[in-house]
């Protein structure tokens, strides 16, 4: 059976509502994209929808086209076709500078934060408009330009506190280790406030001390509203964190649902098998 998205509307709204319904709309939507590097086909019209407030996991064996759905949606790569949407805006075509500000953050699989800055320096970089970087602010507005710094050094402590990185805020980021690269990238993507997170292995390498503070920083601000989409391979993480599951599989999406009935099903364990 090919992944239909109208089972999503219904999967969300049991209770009966007509499908279609304004307050049914997913948040992100991927509509047959595809995108090629030479003789590989990495998205082969790959169609998803994230619900706006869930932590959706996206799973899938190596190669399937995870990454490079990622680097689609957040527009480092342009998609060859398809049709990419946050909300009602279209992204695809757009910068990805253009795209974050409309709201979307990325981690990367391997972090690279700027490593002979400052933590706190590397959260700072993300401040949307920041007033200081506009030249002319500085002479016409001074108090206004330092209020604006001091509120974006307080946000960026806040943030740090919460992943347990603040005591590290003058230590340049090269010297931090993989795991804390990573809590590190998260906390640089959320001083832009977006909507939607897509996280790449956000557990990879992460010691089970930082893993606590992760799923701790997750669940708080997807409480907060926030939405997220993240690839994993540590199942631990997916079983604890993600509701629903997409899988996906040589540049498509295989299946999608609650995380126990994923893992049982044949089509993701002949997917995982290669058979
Ligand atoms: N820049 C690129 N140039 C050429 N091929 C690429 C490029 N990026 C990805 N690919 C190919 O596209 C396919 C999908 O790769 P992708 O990195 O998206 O997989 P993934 O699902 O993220 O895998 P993993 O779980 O190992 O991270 C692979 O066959 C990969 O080799
Ligand atoms: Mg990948």
């Amino acid at each position: 059976m090919p992944y239909d998205m109208r089972r999503f509307t219904r999967q969300r709204h049991p209770d009966g509502r007509a499908t279609g319904e304004s307050a049914t709309a997913p948040l992100l939507t991927v509509t047959g994209v595809t995108k090629r590097f030479g003789g590989v086909e990495a998205l082969a019209g790959c169609t998803l929808a994230i619900a706006e407030g869930s932590i959706t996991g996206l799973i899938g064996p190596n190669g399937a086209g995870k990454t490079t759905l990622f680097n689609v949606i957040s527009g480092l790569t342009p998609a060859d076709g398809g049709e990419i949407r946050l909300g009602a805006d279209r992204l695809d075509g757009r910068s990805a500078h253009a795209i974050a500000r409309r709201g979307l953050g990325r981690t990367f699989q391997i972090p690279r934060p700027l490593g002979r800055m400052t933590v706190m320096e590397n959260v700072l970089v993300y401040a949307n408009d920041q007033p200081g970087e506009r030249l002319a602010g500085v002479f016409t507005a001074p108090r206004y330009v330092r209020a604006e710094e001091h509120r974006a050094r307080a946000r960026a402590q806040a943030i740090l506190d919460s992943m347990e990185l603040a005591h590290l805020a003058s230590a340049r980021a090269e010297t931090l280790s993989g795991g804390q690269k990573k809590l590190l990238e998260l906390a640089r993507v959320l001083m832009s406030d977006p909507r939607l997170i897509l996280l790449d292995e956000p557990g990879a390498g992460v010691n089970p001390t930082l893993m606590r503070s992760l799923v701790e920083t997750i669940r708080a601000l997807r409480a907060a509203g926030r939405t997220f989409l993240l690839i994993e391979h540590d199942m631990d993480l997916v079983t604890e964190l993600c509701d629903p599951v997409i899988v996906m599989a040589q540049g498509r999406t295989l299946m999608e649902g609650p995380f126990a009935e994923v893992r049982r099903d044949s089509r993701v364990l002949e997917a995982y098998l290669g058979t």
